[in-house]
């Protein structure tokens, strides 16, 4: 069976920062299935120069992201930013956070960029609302969660499998 590599990036890991809450959860759920190897990139701890090379060696990344102010934060944009050729034909999704909104502008917006950096944002997202307050234990309470990140992971498999062997066939060409 074919494993891809799944690029999880998250601003930081640090115990103060949600992401590394929703990121760990997000990891053990990659790490339960026998068709991804996650690959989690901790911006706040990876230079920025080292991010092409991490990237180019996955078959799918997941953005892991806060909103603020009704965006997804600047540093972010930094690192999308520093990284252009091998975002290209590679499926992307989003798992993003924040108050009432869940993070849903900032994935949004994370889909107009990633439009124009040539990548495959997926359908299939995941949010979470009145963060901290819906992990306990390091778990969502939230009911159907378990389930919204297999049909995300499956998503992902097939999108990684089907561009993984388009880009074999045929190498795209920016
Ligand atoms: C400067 C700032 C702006 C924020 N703006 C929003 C917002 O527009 N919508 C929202 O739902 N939550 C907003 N929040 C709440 C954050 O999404 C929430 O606190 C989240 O846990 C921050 O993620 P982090 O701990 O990984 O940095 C904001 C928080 C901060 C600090």
């Amino acid at each position: 069976m074919t494993v891809f590599r799944l690029a999880v990036v998250c601003r930081s890991l640090a115990p103060e920062r949600f992401g590394g809450t929703a990121t760990a959860w997000f990891a053990r759920q990659v790490d339960s299935r026998d068709d991804f190897k996650p690959d989690v990139i901790d911006l706040s701890a990876t230079p920025l120069a080292e991010l092409p090379g991490r990237i180019d060696q996955a078959d799918a990344i997941v953005i892991v992201a806060p909103e603020y102010n009704h965006a997804y934060p600047g540093d972010l944009k930094t690192a999308i930013d520093a990284v252009r050729e091998p975002w290209a034909a590679k499926p992307v999704a989003f798992l993003t956070y924040g108050g009432r909104s869940r993070g849903l502008r900032a994935a949004e917006q994370l889909r107009l960029v990633f439009a124009e950096l040539h990548a495959v944002a997926i359908r299939e997202g995941l949010s979470f609302h009145d963060v901290p307050g819906s992990f306990v234990n390091g778990d969502p309470t939230e009911p159907g969660t378990t389930e919204a990140a297999t049909l995300l992971l499956n998503r992902l498999a097939w999108w990684s499998h089907t561009l993984r062997e388009a880009r074999t066939q045929t190498p795209y060409v920016l």
